[in-house]
Order: C-alpha cells, then structure tokens, then sequence
C-alpha cells in the first residue's frame, strides 16, 4: 500500500535496497530509483509504461557531484550549474563512463539535475549518489505537482511518495544541451531561457521539431502533458462560439481563460486563469488533472500570451491540446 509521508529515513532504506520512491522536486514529482541499479531503474519504466530506449534525468545533490556522472565537462556547464542549482535546470553532457544504459537510454550523454526542493535536496545529500527519476506519471499524462497526484497515478503501486507539498514552480526543468559547442534549448521550463543567456552571455541555440528523431528527447513527442479530456486551446470568441455550440448538443464543457469574459454562455463552466506566467505555470498541471477528475467531456483553454515569460507553458499547452482553433 503507497504510504505518503516526510520520513527520509524510510526513503533511503527503500531506495537502497532498489526499491521506487515519489520524491518531490520544485519543478514536478518524480519517480525515484537508485541510477546505479539497473534492476531499479527498469522498474521506472515498467510502472510508467515509457519506452525504455528514453533516457532519465539523472538528480544529484550538487556541482561537486558533477564529475562522478559526466566527463569531458565544458567551463560553461560549471558557469550555468553554479548560477542555477540547486534549482530548475537540467543540462545534458557526456555521460562518464560506468553510468548505466538505463539511465542513459544508451545515448552517450546524460542528464543532471540538482533539485532545490529542501526535503529531495537533504535526501539525496545524505544518499550521496544519484537518483534517477522521470516526472511521476504515466508515460504521456500530465506531471504530478502535488503528493496526492502521484497516488492518483500509480495507486498502491508504489511503496512510498515523500510528501513534499505543492511544487512551487509546477512546469518542468529547462533543458540545456552542452555536448556541443553551442549550448541549445531542448526543452524551455523553469529557468527562463534569457537567464541562462545571461549567464552564458550568448543565445541559446533553439531546438527544431525536426531533429526529435535523432535526439529523443521525449518531452519533444507530440501528445505529451496532456490530461484525459479532450483540450482545445484558442482564442476567446472562438473558444465561446465552440462553447456555445458543444453545449447545445448536449456535452459539459469547461472553460478556462485569462481575458475577463463578458458572460459565461449557459451552461459553460469558466474559470478566471493567472495574469502572470508564474502563477499561471503553479496551477496549469493541478487545474488539468482537477477538470479531468470533475468529468467534462470538453476543456477549452484560451491561448496563453506571446512571450518569453510563457515559453514553457506555451511548449506544454500545444503538446497537451488535441485541437487549436484559430
Ligand atoms: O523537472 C523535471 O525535469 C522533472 C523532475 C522530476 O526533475 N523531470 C522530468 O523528467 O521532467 P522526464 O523524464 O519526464 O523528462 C525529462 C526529459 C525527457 O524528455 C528525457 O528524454 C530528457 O529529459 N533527457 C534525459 N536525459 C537525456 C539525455 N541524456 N539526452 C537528451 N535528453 C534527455
Ligand atoms: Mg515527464
């Protein structure tokens, strides 16, 4: 039976002895194994039903960790994990050689991340090694911001969730590729993409959708985040127009928006969004799984600004949505 608690005793025990553990990060949950036992490893993707040719991030304590996971470290990998860990930032490099091809999903590089979440962060000082762990839910779904979200995905699956409470940031780490000579962007997320070019005192190199093929970035397929309910994602009037017309053949429909409406059409469900990209990222995944739960048969969601402030909710909202209107 999943036990939800703060007990990192327990947490090591279990993760030591190969056991999965929910662990909570800033960003999302994550579905914890040892990264040094395949055994553990292979059960995060039977219990998420994920390709096992995808690789995992792996979660470390700190910078003097790098170099136990990575070799051949560029000067700007040091430059960006000292400005932004522990916190929302994962940067792929090469991966060091004895570092498992499960994790690594056989690529030659490996993901790392040192969280800022003080419980996951106490939790891995005092494992001393590294946690691999994939956001805890099942392949394709919305990623869990809260402890009850996990056991709602995985029921008594698993052993234990380390409760957390609500992930303060609530959209996934950004994504750095630093395995060549021009840092790239593979998926936006927590960090702003100009404080890392601040940092770098260059651009980012933009990932293309065309080169997901050969990257396999899984965040990067299609139909990812996305909650059970069809969500079309549009502007206002459009939203309404389609609101008023599905619900007079007979569906409940909800709406979620960010202008101010003049009036919810009859029958329509509407609720107000956060003005700033912030607020709006710490609730989006709660506000899906929550309209999935109340058993709509349609979310209409009104696109989010233009901005780099909205980069990572725009990348997550068109990976979610079934449909776009106008
Ligand atoms: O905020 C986050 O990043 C959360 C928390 C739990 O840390 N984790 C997360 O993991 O979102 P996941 O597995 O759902 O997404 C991680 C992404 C995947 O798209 C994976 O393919 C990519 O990181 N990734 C991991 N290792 C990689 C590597 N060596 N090369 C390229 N992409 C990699
Ligand atoms: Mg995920």
């Amino acid at each position: 039976m999943t036990h939800i608690s703060t007990d990192i005793d327990q947490a090591l025990a279990l993760l030591r002895q190969g056991d999965l553990v929910a662990i909570p990060t800033e960003t999302v949950y994550g579905l914890a194994a040892d990264a040094s036992q395949p055994d553990a490893v292979a059960k995060i993707f039977a219990m998420k039903g994920r390709p096992s040719d995808h690789p995992i991030i792996v979660h470390i304590a700190g910078i003097e960790q790098l170099s136990q996971w990575a070799r051949d470290i560029p000067e700007v990998a040091y430059q960006l994990a000292a400005a932004f860990w522990p916190g929302s930032l994962t940067l792929i490099l090469p991966r060091q050689t004895g570092v498992s091809d499960a994790v690594t999903g056989g690529q030659d590089t490996v993901g790392l991340r040192a969280p800022a979440h003080p419980l996951t962060h106490e939790l891995l000082t005092r494992f001393g090694g590294g946690l691999a762990a994939p956001s805890a839910n099942r392949f394709g779904h919305v990623s869990p911001t809260l402890a009850s979200h996990v056991a709602a995905e995985f029921g008594h699956a698993l052993p234990l969730i380390l409760d957390g409470g609500p992930c303060r940031i609530g959209v996934e780490s950004t994504i750095v590729g630093l395995t060549t000579d021009e840092p790239t962007l593979l998926r936006p997320g927590g960090i702003p993409a100009e404080a890392i070019e601040a940092v770098l005192g260059c651009k980012l190199v933009h990932h293309r959708r065309s080169d997901t093929a050969k990257i396999r970035v899984s965040g990067l397929l299609d139909s990812h985040y996305a909650p059970h309910t069809p969500l079309t994602i549009g502007a206002l009037p459009l939203l309404l127009a389609e609101a008023i017309q599905r619900t007079a053949a007979g569906k409940r429909v909800a709406l979620l928006h960010r202008s101010p409406t003049v009036s919810y059409p009859a029958g329509v469900y509407g609720q107000t969004m956060p003005e700033d990209a912030e607020s709006y990222a710490r609730i989006l995944y709660a506000t899906l799984r929550e309209f999935d739960r109340q058993g709509f048969d349609l979310l209409l969601l009104e696109t989010p600004p233009a901005g780099p402030a909205w980069l990572a909710i725009e990348d997550r909202l068109q990976r979610a949505a079934t449909h776009r209107l106008g």
